[in-house]
């Protein structure tokens, strides 16, 4: 027997999970809910979904209906995953898990309450580049890792729409952006406790308009360009953890560089690794330094991550596995995304408070 699926919110990131789902043998796409009736239909029309509904309440009276995933703007993750928890759902929710930690501990206690799992969608933990790298941290490759950079700038890539509003996301590149590898990092080092962050943010560029963009330049559907921006364009933060270790994180939606960058660097006591767009590591070798490359079959690299995401979701349902992804984990990113916009208003470090 299938489980029946819902999803929440049928815009662009839906389509991943729809596409995951389907391809699951062990699930049923059974109901999906929209906001906008338009986008409703054409996706239920699409995907033979006839179960369609504007009221989320109404969905979620489906008493055959399993679990969820939370697909909508950032401002509907803790209304949506709270209502679905208590209706007795499980529930995959995109990342960032909310707006703020406040959310984040409401949600994580609806789901302990309701004994329901509450996934988060921290699809990074799923790539085959980090199960890899994690091979070798937890073979100590490495040796201590003190000190990772992670870097996530775009040169003109403000999306627009509900991103660029910081009501209905919270926040500009950090939220969105940064959060995909602040999480990457701090699961690689082997979850970490976060202790206190100092981080800037700056909004000096805003959506460039009159600006081209380039051809394959993602924007949020129906974003113009004279929405208003009232996020950031560009934060940067330290991140200091428990055991000693720091990460620097720098996030833009624009900015004035060459060219869009993406990549996590690791550095340890004996060797150091980069992640993205390949998998590269340093290290010495008989006295002499030498950078390696495995030539492992593409399959393994960085591809696949919805589809490994959703399977695990069903493992996790199912009883077969320990959630790799759980709320707990969301919560601490907030607190310190929460820290980092913090310190950014008020100029100095922010103590993380647990
Ligand atoms: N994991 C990733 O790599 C990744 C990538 C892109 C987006 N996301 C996340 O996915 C979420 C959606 O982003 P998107 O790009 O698909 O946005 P989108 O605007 O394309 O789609 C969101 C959809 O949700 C609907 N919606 C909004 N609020 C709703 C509510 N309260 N109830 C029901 N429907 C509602 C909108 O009408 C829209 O159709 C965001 O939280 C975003 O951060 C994750």
């Amino acid at each position: 027997m299938a489980y029946k699926i819902g999803i929440i919110g049928v815009g662009n990131i839906s389509l991943e999970h729809i596409q995951a789902y389907l391809a699951n043998p062990e699930t049923e796409l059974y109901a999906f809910c929209d906001i906008n009736k338009e986008r409703l239909n054409y996706m239920g029309k699409k995907y033979g979904v006839t179960r369609l509904y504007t009221n989320l309440d109404e969905m979620l009276a489906l008493d055959e209906l399993d679990a969820v995933s939370v697909c909508t703007w950032n401002n509907g993750h803790a209304p949506a995953t709270i209502a679905a928890l208590k209706a007795g759902k499980h529930v995959l929710c995109e990342k960032p898990m909310a707006l703020n930690a406040k959310e984040a501990e409401e949600m994580k206690k609806t789901a302990e309450e309701c004994g329901k799992l509450l996934m988060i969608g921290f699809v990074r933990r799923h790539g085959n580049d980090c199960k890899l790298v994690k091979q070798f941290i937890d073979t100590d490759y490495f040796g201590e890792l003190y000190y990772a950079k992670a870097t996530y700038l775009r040169r003109h890539g403000n999306p627009g729409g509900w991103f660029a509003d910081v009501t209905r996301s919270g926040g500009g590149p950090l939220i969105d952006l940064g959060v995909h590898v602040i999480d990457l990092v701090r699961y690689l080092l082997g979850g970490s406790k976060p202790v206190s962050v100092y981080g800037a943010t700056f909004r000096k560029l805003g959506d460039r308009p009159g600006v081209a963009r380039n051809p394959g330049a993602y924007r949020s559907a129906g974003a113009t360009d004279n929405d208003p921006v009232t996020v950031e364009d560009l934060a940067s933060a330290m991140i200091r953890f428990d055991n000693g270790a720091v990460l620097h994180i720098e996030a833009a939606f624009d900015l004035n560089l060459k060219k869009d960058e993406g990549k996590i660097e690791l550095f340890g006591t004996k060797g150091g690794a980069k992640l993205d767009p390949e998998l590269e590591m340093y290290t010495t070798v008989n006295g002499y330094m030498a950078d390696v490359n495995l030539t492992y079959p593409t399959a393994l690299s960085f591809n696949g991550l919805f589809q490994n995401e959703i399977n695990h979701f069903i493992d996790c349902i199912s009883g077969r596995t320990e959630c790799i992804a759980p709320a707990e984990d969301g919560v601490v990113l907030m607190k310190i995304l929460d820290a980092i916009y913090r310190s950014a208003e008020i100029g100095h470090e922010v103590v993380i408070e647990y």
